[in-house]
């Protein structure tokens, strides 16, 4: 495998997807907390917000890992390796930003294998490499800068070092990835391996070897993470496989049945649970998001210890666990500032006294959804957008009543059908209907009404952490709005979101 050393650059994770994407399998690691194992054969050095200059910089000790495998530095990675060889790396008033073109490349070195002259890399940095230290060769560089490749030359150490001062992990780096790959494969001779049905084969034996005759106990929410997992542990140790999944009274119209329909397909050892109004009681009355987020979690716990208390044999907690989570909790900024408590049912494992077991910890989202795909997780779940743990609870702003649930279920019906029937719900990353605290006039027949508003929201992404409202054709929003207000008693308008986020967020609560 790669270890990727991180410095704290935004884009880390880019490094280890592009990684994943050539069937490597790759690992990030801080930068000062990190073993080399016997099973990593290439180690690259991440960018960083910060300077080699400054007092504050993160300092590698370089001589632990030099020579022993070949190493590639990413901007910060590459300054780090010339500075700390005695090159002269230069501080600069302003910030290279953005696009730049390859121009100039020296000589045939393996890592510039196929990536053509003048082609366009992607530029964040404020220092510069001036000179390269003694034993360093230069390999290629920009308009604006000599040095934007180097290694080390051949008889330097046993193993080559490789910096680059632009982002090949960033898709604006047109030929990054072959950079990348010319680097693993062709030099650190890695095998493009990592396939998902490896990844299967390898955490079924896994999960059995760590298990053994022990009883296993998973939340299922019908999402693709948990199902994904589940559908791991089942195929590892079959009905010692106990699901749980809870129907809060939060979810969309008809889901429970549905998903429920799906897991039994699956074969699944599936116990549902009916607790609406369990939520709706200890949701009464309560208003901010942050304490229904709580309230929501905390009733969530109670019935899955109530539940579990039936499997005394039981000895682990599954959890679906993606990689971004383990990434954000070992990151070297720390876990960043919650602006809303997304991981709502912390402190389960421990209230149960069970031991953790997490088969996605190493995956991507995207990943997972190959591996749910190899593993023939029915496309109806695969497919889903994501859906908060907390469900429609944060979609009704206030507080919470089972009346309101009902209306919002079934605007959010029409709303999701329609998208469905015209393709666009494959074409969004997450969509839903959020009902609103506000009563406006209308007039239906002869009548004047006074009812509720929905807005809808549609959103494109790739992780959730940043989002683009969707343009849906407005004759399909007419559509849904006429249809909505037509059908859905309590509903007399229909909005449209059109907030990106930042600055907004994709839930409203
Ligand atoms: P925001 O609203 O923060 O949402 O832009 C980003 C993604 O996270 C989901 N989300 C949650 N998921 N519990 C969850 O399991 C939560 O409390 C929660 N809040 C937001 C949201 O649906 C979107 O996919």
């Amino acid at each position: 495998m790669v270890l990727i050393l991180d410095f704290g650059s935004q884009v880390t994770q880019l490094i280890a997807r592009r990684v994943r994407e050539l069937n490597i399998y790759c690992e990030i690691k801080p930068y000062n907390d990190f073993v080399v194992g016997e099973d990593v054969e290439a180690i690259i050095l991440s960018g960083s917000p910060f300077s080699v200059l400054d007092e504050k910089r993160l300092y590698l000790e370089l001589s632990d890992i030099v020579g022993r495998l070949p190493i590639l530095g990413i901007c910060y990675g590459a300054q780090w390796i010339a500075h700390y060889y005695g090159g002269q790396v230069q501080a600069s008033d302003y910030r290279e930003y953005g696009k730049a073109k390859l121009t100039k490349i020296h000589g045939a070195d393996a890592i510039v294998k196929d990536i053509d002259l003048g082609s366009q890399v992607w530029m964040s940095h404020g220092d510069t490499i001036k000179s390269l230290p003694d034993g360093f060769e230069l390999i290629g560089g920009t308009e604006d800068i000599d040095v934007a490749i180097f290694r080390s030359q051949s008889d330097k150490f046993e193993k080559p070092v490789y910096g680059v001062q632009f982002h090949p992990e960033v898709t604006h780096s047109l030929q990054g990835s072959q950079l990348l790959k010319n680097f693993l494969v062709d030099i650190a001779q890695l095998k493009q391996d990592w396939t998902p049905s490896k990844f299967v084969q390898e955490t079924i034996a896994d999960i059995r070897q760590q298990v053994g005759e022990d009883e296993v106990i998973l939340g299922l929410s019908g999402g693709v993470d948990s199902t994904v997992a589940a559908a791991l542990l089942h195929a590892a140790i079959k009905d010692k496989l106990i699901c749980i999944f809870v129907d809060n009274g939060l979810l969309r119209k008809d889901e429970f049945e549905e998903v429920m329909h799906s897991y039994k397909d699956m074969g699944l050892h599936i116990i549902g649970v009916r607790a609406a109004d369990e939520f709706y009681e200890a949701l009464k009355g309560l208003k901010d998001p942050e304490d229904k987020r709580k309230a929501i979690g905390k009733a969530f716990i109670d019935v899955f210890e109530r539940e579990a208390k039936q499997f005394p044999n039981a000895k682990w907690l599954g959890q679906g666990t993606i990689y971004p989570d383990v990434i954000e909790s070992l990151s070297v900024h720390g876990p960043s500032a919650t602006i809303k408590s997304h991981h709502n049912v912390g402190g389960l494992p421990e209230k149960l006294d069970l031991k953790i077991i997490e088969p996605l910890r190493a995956l991507f989202k995207d990943e997972v959804r190959r591996v749910g795909k190899e593993m023939e997780v029915p496309a109806n779940i695969l497919n889903r957008h994501p859906f908060p743990g907390p469900g429609l609870a944060i979609r009704i702003l206030g507080d919470i009543t089972a009346d309101k649930v009902r209306t919002l279920q079934e605007a959010d019906s029409i709303y999701i059908e329609n998208l469905k029937s015209t393709g666009w719900y494959d074409k969004i990353w997450q969509a839903g209907t959020i009902l609103l605290p506000v009563e406006s006039v209308g007039v239906m027949g002869d009548e004047r009404t006074y009812e509720k508003a929905v807005a809808l929201r549609a959103v494109n992404s790739l992780d959730g952490m940043t989002a683009e409202w969707t343009p849906i054709p407005y004759e399909l929003l007419g559509k849904i709005s006429s249809e909505i207000i037509n059908k859905v008693k309590g509903i007399n308008r229909v909005v449209y979101d059109i907030s990106t986020k930042p600055p907004a967020t994709i839930e409203w609560e």
